[in-house]
């Protein structure tokens, strides 16, 4: 009698799993939504075209007027989107060209970034690293903190000495990690809202024009994207192909959702308050089986464990059978 109970249950099991496997694609958009734009998929709460198809400041545009495929664009058009991760809660996007380009800095220079994707609510997540290369300068990586103040995110320096100019691909002396000669990469630790960065030229004193043999780049880009060797030997090169000026350079953004939810706790000044109102579980985190959590950025949703899928969406979050199997036998 147990035995037939026991295996009338492993039967069921095996049905339910079945079932779970037949079940519909996963859930990426809200009915008779686009969730993809060129190769890229996107997940509400994101989403583009009529307003009912994301969730208020998650809106991105799909061009489809150029030549290329159609491409997803953020804001203005400064960055495109190259992924959404919602369990990451990060969007991965892709700038063109670098921040600085220039040969034979010898003065002060400030760039202002813009404000592409700050206004939209959106930070620079840990990850992303400040790049820079050239001969004897101080690079800063700034952030407003008010009317006339700023404040340094991250810096670096990289000088050149004449040993350097012998050799004709400065790759040579650099090893895997820029760490000041030639180039310099220092990690971004925080969630921030850069503005601009400012270089500065370090006088070496004599024979300056003699101390400006690379050409300076300075980037914000995601960890790793320097490393790629082909990439830094053909930057730090004194030759200058024509490819650089188009480079694609990959950067890391968090989001939160914001708009039309209670204010989120400010974790700087509370970092006991870290949850979610049970309103925004319901409105926002609408999958049974999801979670929610609120800081700085705004509000984000997860799957339980155990559960995958887009936790925004009725029904997104679906069971992983797989895990099931694991625990029944
Ligand atoms: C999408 O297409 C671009 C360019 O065609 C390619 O570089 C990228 O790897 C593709 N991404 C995915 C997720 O397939
Ligand atoms: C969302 O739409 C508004 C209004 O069309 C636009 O100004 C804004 O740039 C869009 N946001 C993003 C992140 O693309
Ligand atoms: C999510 O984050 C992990 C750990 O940082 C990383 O390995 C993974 O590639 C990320 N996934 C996506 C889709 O961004
Ligand atoms: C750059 O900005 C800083 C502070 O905002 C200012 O002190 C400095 O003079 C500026 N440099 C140039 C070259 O504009
Ligand atoms: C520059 O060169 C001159 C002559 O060679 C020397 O007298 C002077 O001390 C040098 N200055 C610096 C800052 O090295
Ligand atoms: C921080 O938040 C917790 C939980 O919401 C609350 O109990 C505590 O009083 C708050 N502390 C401050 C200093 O606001």
């Amino acid at each position: 009698m147990a035995i037939a109970l026991a295996s009338a249950l492993a039967v069921a099991l095996v049905l339910s799993m079945a079932a779970g496997a037949a079940s519909p694609a996963a859930l990426i958009g809200l009915a008779d939504c686009a969730t993809s734009c060129g190769n890229v998929s996107v997940p509400y709460p994101f989403g583009f075209g009529p307003a009912r198809c994301y969730w208020p400041g998650l809106n991105l545009t799909c061009d489809t007027t150029g030549p290329d495929p159609p491409r997803l664009l953020l804001g203005d058009g400064t960055f495109r989107v190259a992924s959404i991760s919602l369990r990451n809660t990060t969007v991965r996007v892709i700038r063109t060209g670098s921040v600085i380009a220039a040969t034979d800095i010898t003065t002060d220079r400030n760039v202002s970034f813009g404000s592409s994707f700050t206004d939209h609510g959106y930070k620079l997540s840990n990850g992303n690293e400040l790049v820079l290369s050239g001969c004897n300068l101080l690079a800063t990586l700034r952030e407003d903190l008010g009317p006339s103040r700023s404040g340094i995110i991250s810096g670096c320096a990289s000088f050149c000495s004449f040993r350097d100019k012998k050799v004709n691909s400065v790759g040579q002396l650099t090893g895997k990690y820029c760490s000041g000669m030639a180039c310099c990469q220092a990690p971004i630790n925080y969630l921030s809202s850069p503005t601009g960065v400012h270089l500065r030229w370090l006088d070496p004193g004599n024979h300056t024009e003699e101390l400006t043999f690379l050409p300076t780049y300075v980037f914000v880009a995601e960890e790793g994207w320097f490393d790629r060797r082909p990439l830094a030997d053909e930057l730090l090169s004194v030759k200058r192909p024509a490819s650089r000026e188009a480079l694609e350079v990959p950067l890391v953004l968090q989001w939160g959702v914001k708009q039309g939810l209670p204010p989120p706790p400010d974790l700087w000044v509370n970092d006991t308050a870290k949850g979610c109102f049970s309103e925004v579980l319901r409105r926002l985190c609408k999958s049974e089986n999801s979670v929610c959590d609120g800081g700085s950025l705004g509000y984000t949703c997860q799957c339980q464990d155990g559960f995958d899928g887009n936790p925004y969406l009725a029904g997104g979050c679906q069971g992983q059978s797989l895990l099931l199997l694991h625990y029944c036998c």
